[in-house]
């Protein structure tokens, strides 16, 4: 199966066991619900889910029955996209294709969306914990990732540097933190769960994540806005520490090349893993225009 059919097939086992979950989730009051479903349901490129699946594969275990973390990570990453285009953080008006939670539903809604779907991961999490040591272990890898050793204390940084503060130094923390630790998470509960990998999938995982946001970055300077489905121009208005500011276009160019090389240099150490997938994925995120 090439690439793109399978990136397909992973995502849409995905989006049937979401829309099943979503179906389920019926909390008082009624906008609370709603709020949490308009995010979760809008699309997004579902790449951590992905991730986590073609690793638990790559890694030589099945997928099927393991869905929970997925949808765990991506109430997480749900979560943080709703709190990031807050007029507090990024003041984004439009995610997925469409207006941003807090302009749907208002601001004090998007605060609470945001914190249920935190709280509803970490409820799962406490579930599937209980299954084995690996699931446990898995479970905490995600915990850390999300919180003030991972994402949020990324988001705190970059906050820190919008308006022209911060270096190539920092810019390197934003990168592992904010993202990075979110995609690293999957790849290493999967390979925590197929009992190997665990060092190279975290190590992959930072890389990528690196890689993306470098490309994140780079779309939002010169990428069309129906495309992303987000605001293009923003981190240049609002003076965000990013690599085009730090390195120019052609040099945050170069920086993504060099780091989709790293990422693929990184699975050439996996001997004994089918990473075929996760080399076509690094190849599609540097060259993606969503
Ligand atoms: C956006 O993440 C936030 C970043 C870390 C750059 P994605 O680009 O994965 O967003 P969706 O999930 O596809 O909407
Ligand atoms: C956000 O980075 C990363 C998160 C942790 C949500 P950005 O602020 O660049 O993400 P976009 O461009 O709004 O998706
Ligand atoms: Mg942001
Ligand atoms: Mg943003
Ligand atoms: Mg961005």
């Amino acid at each position: 199966m090439n690439y793109a059919d399978k990136y397909e097939e992973y995502r849409n086992h995905f989006e049937d066991d979401l829309q099943k979950r979503c179906a389920g989730m019926v909390f008082t009051p009624d906008i609370l619900t709603q709020s949490m479903r308009y995010s979760l349901l809008s699309g997004g490129k579902r790449v951590r889910p992905v991730l986590y699946m073609a690793a638990l594969e790559a890694f030589g275990k099945p997928y099927v029955g393991e869905e929970t973390f997925a949808f765990a990570i991506e109430c997480i990453h749900t979560y943080s996209l709703i709190h990031d285009d807050l007029p507090a953080m990024d003041n984004d008006d439009f995610r997925r294709g469409r207006p941003s939670n807090h302009k749907a539903f208002g601001e004090a809604n998007a605060i609470l969306a945001g914190d249920a779907l935190l709280s509803l991961a970490f409820d799962l999490l406490l579930q599937e914990a209980g299954k084995s040591a690996a699931h446990l272990r898995a479970a905490q890898a995600l915990s850390k990732a999300a919180g003030a050793e991972g994402m949020v204390a990324g988001q705190s940084l970059d906050l820190l540097c919008t308006g022209g503060g911060g270096g190539e130094r920092e810019l390197a923390e934003i990168y592992r933190d904010k993202t990075g630790r979110l995609i690293a998470a999957p790849l290493r509960m999967a390979a925590i769960l197929a009992g190997n990998y665990e060092r190279e999938a975290e190590a992959f995982g930072l890389e990528l994540g690196a890689l993306f946001q470098i490309t994140d970055d780079l779309l939002d300077a010169t990428g069309s806005s129906t495309a992303l489905g987000k605001t293009v121009g923003k981190d240049a208005q609002e003076d965000k520490l990013t690599a085009v500011r730090v390195y120019g276009l052609q040099g945050a160019r170069r920086r993504a090349d060099a780091s989709a090389h790293t990422c693929l240099d990184i699975l050439h150490t996996m001997s004994g893993a089918d990473t075929g997938f996760l080399a076509e994925l690094v190849r599609s995120v540097r060259c993606r225009d969503r």
